[in-house]
């Protein structure tokens, strides 16, 4: 790990971890399941001196997500909402969005969180929920697409980060990469070159969608100049 990328200026008071932002920066909150590489290339991200961004929470869905060990070398607080513990999906979605209401997310983002998220979350947050998925929607969906993809045959796919709305990988779509498939790929080897685009493109898109800089219309997402947000 890059422990440079770990410390930054704090006008206000000399290096602090990445995590700790200052009053006005904007609130990012992750949400994980896993190994969490997408959350580490946000942690960098923002750690970057005068990023304007700091991610305030890492929530998961299971104690054991390496993801919540970053978070917590990097010094961002951690929390776990197990479904287990709630009688059912609704139950569930209510705990989590009171947990991540209390951060005040400017920006929520799933990276690589393996639950499908119902009303009870998405609208608590509208335009403000970032998903990455490793393909390029909408072909592949669901939690077996770079699997999918490799079985159908195809010889390009990728990654899509898009706004979360009541369908599952289904939201208006930010970003995408291709990414071609190359002979004797396996799921592994394809999806870790999926993984170097995701980890580009995400932090990108959480900085456009703080920035208040995504604009919705239907089903497109269009990304505004700097001069047209409102100061
Ligand atoms: C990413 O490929 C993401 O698109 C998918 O799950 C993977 C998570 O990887 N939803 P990581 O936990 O960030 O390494």
């Amino acid at each position: 790990m890059n422990h440079k990328a770990q410390e930054w200026f704090n006008p206000f008071g000399g290096h602090r971890a990445s995590g700790r932002g200052v009053a006005d920066d904007k609130r990012v909150v992750v949400l994980v399941s896993g190994h969490g590489s997408n959350l580490q290339a946000l942690l960098d991200a923002t750690a970057e001196p005068g990023s304007g961004m700091a991610v305030v929470l890492v929530g998961a869905d299971r104690p054991d997500a390496y993801g919540l060990e970053r978070a917590r070398r990097a010094g961002v607080d951690t929390a776990v909402v197990r479904p287990a513990d709630h009688p059912d999906r609704p139950a569930f979605d209510l705990a989590l969005r009171d947990l991540v209401a209390a951060a005040r997310p400017d920006v929520v983002c799933l990276a690589g969180f393996m639950r499908i998220l119902g009303p009870g979350f998405v609208r608590a947050f509208p335009d403000r929920i970032l998903n990455t998925h490793p393909s390029l929607l909408p072909a592949f969906r669901g939690a077996h697409a770079v699997r999918d993809a490799l079985a159908y045959g195809v010889k390009v796919t990728g990654c899509t980060v898009h706004l979360v709305d009541e369908e599952v990988d289904h939201g208006p779509v930010l970003f995408q990469a291709a990414v071609p498939v190359e002979p004797g790929d396996d799921e592994d080897r394809l999806h870790e070159r999926i993984k170097r685009e995701e980890h580009r493109l995400l932090p990108l898109a959480v900085r456009m969608v703080a920035e208040g800089r995504v604009r919705v219309e239907g089903r497109r997402a269009r990304i505004a100049d700097p001069e047209e947000v409102p100061r």
